[in-house]
């Protein structure tokens, strides 16, 4: 176990080793059992973490905020139109001054082929944790919450559980790749077996999957890729069916220079995929104590039906969604303790 994390910055996993992240896990239990039995945990009084959202969100601003206040500190939710950011101050000035003023930086900046790359500026320059809530490669809080959830459902020692993570339609937005990137980077890590599913218009990022293919090698754990669902949820043990967006299928600097063109041709392959759903037929395939997980918000009856998404003896992602708290606060007390 590893303990001494203060002023870590949390941006990526793959920055933290397995025995750092064993301590995040630990403490999160800790964490959930004090929440759950009433017990005061403030682990961080009188502190103040700033974070600002380029984007929406419901579950990260709401752990984010609760669990300060619940450690005994507060978090500024912060917008680009409330700071100078929208008049062009820049990640390293914005970074520097909230230093000064407090114990931690959080930001949300999903911009594909700008947002990793901005909160890395920000943590270059800055004196106090700075912390991921989401950019264009990664999404470490997400991917926390879903590896504490697995441990509760399936125990602490998961090596041979069979995952699928499957794209799947969805109509409300283009999605980042930040969630089923890092859920293919960090499972194997910890010995499972994934399978990712994909039409062919929607691969991950090259590097991502390099990576995770490395990690997979590392830890004795297998990792398949597959453009067709059906296969993917056969023998499942747990299914993560969720849309992301085409931008894999281009490199970076062709996305950035020709990004209209490459959304529109991303809006019209997605047409052709309105039958990659996660529904009662697609579930049968897999192992009959198959559990169902999704970050949320989703696309109901296009990424997964309410029949599925509302069964209880399937659907998880409600414990997913609350574990999103506790290793939220866990991050924080343990990267901004130390200041
Ligand atoms: N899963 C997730 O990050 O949800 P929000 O976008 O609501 O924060």
């Amino acid at each position: 176990m590893k303990t001494i994390l203060g002023k870590k910055h949390f941006i990526n996993h793959e920055e933290w080793s397995n025995q750092e992240l064993d301590t995040v896990f630990d403490l999160s239990f800790d964490l959930k059992r004090k929440f759950a039995s009433g017990e005061p945990h403030r682990f961080l009084p009188d502190k103040t973490l700033f974070m600002i959202f380029f984007e929406q969100s419901t579950r990260t601003r709401n752990s984010m905020e609760a669990g300060m206040t619940q450690l005994g500190g507060h978090a500024h939710d912060l917008t680009e139109d409330k700071m100078q950011l929208s008049h062009g101050e820049s990640a390293k000035d914005t970074s520097i001054i909230l230093s000064r003023m407090g114990h931690g930086i959080a930001s949300r900046n999903c911009f594909y082929g700008i947002g990793n790359k901005y909160l890395n500026e920000m943590a270059k320059h800055a004196t106090v944790p700075v912390m991921s809530l989401q950019d264009d490669v990664y999404h470490p809080f997400q991917g926390l919450a879903d590896l504490m959830t697995i441990f509760e459902y399936f125990g602490k020692n998961p090596k041979g559980l069979k995952v699928t993570v499957s794209w799947a339609y969805a109509k409300s937005h283009a999605k980042p790749l930040s969630v089923p990137q890092t859920q293919i980077l960090l499972f194997p890590r910890y010995g499972l077996d994934v399978t990712v599913a994909h039409p062919k218009e929607f691969p991950l990022s090259k590097d991502i999957v390099e990576q995770a293919k490395k990690n997979a090698e590392l830890s004795g754990s297998k990792i398949s890729f597959t453009n067709n669902m059906d296969e993917a949820f056969e023998g499942a043990h747990i299914v993560i069916p969720k849309n992301w967006g085409g931008f894999g299928h281009y490199s970076m600097d062709d996305y950035l220079s020709n990004e209209d063109a490459c959304k529109k041709e991303m809006s019209s392959n997605l047409e052709k995929y309105k039958d990659w759903i996660c529904d009662r037929k697609r579930i049968s395939l897999a192992d009959k104590n198959v559990k169902l997980m999704h970050a949320l918000p989703a696309d109901r009856n296009r990424e997964v039906t309410d029949e599925i998404i509302d069964d209880e003896n399937i659907s998880i992602v409600y414990d997913e969604a609350e574990n999103r708290l506790h290793t939220a606060k866990a991050i924080m007390a343990l990267t901004m303790a130390g200041r």
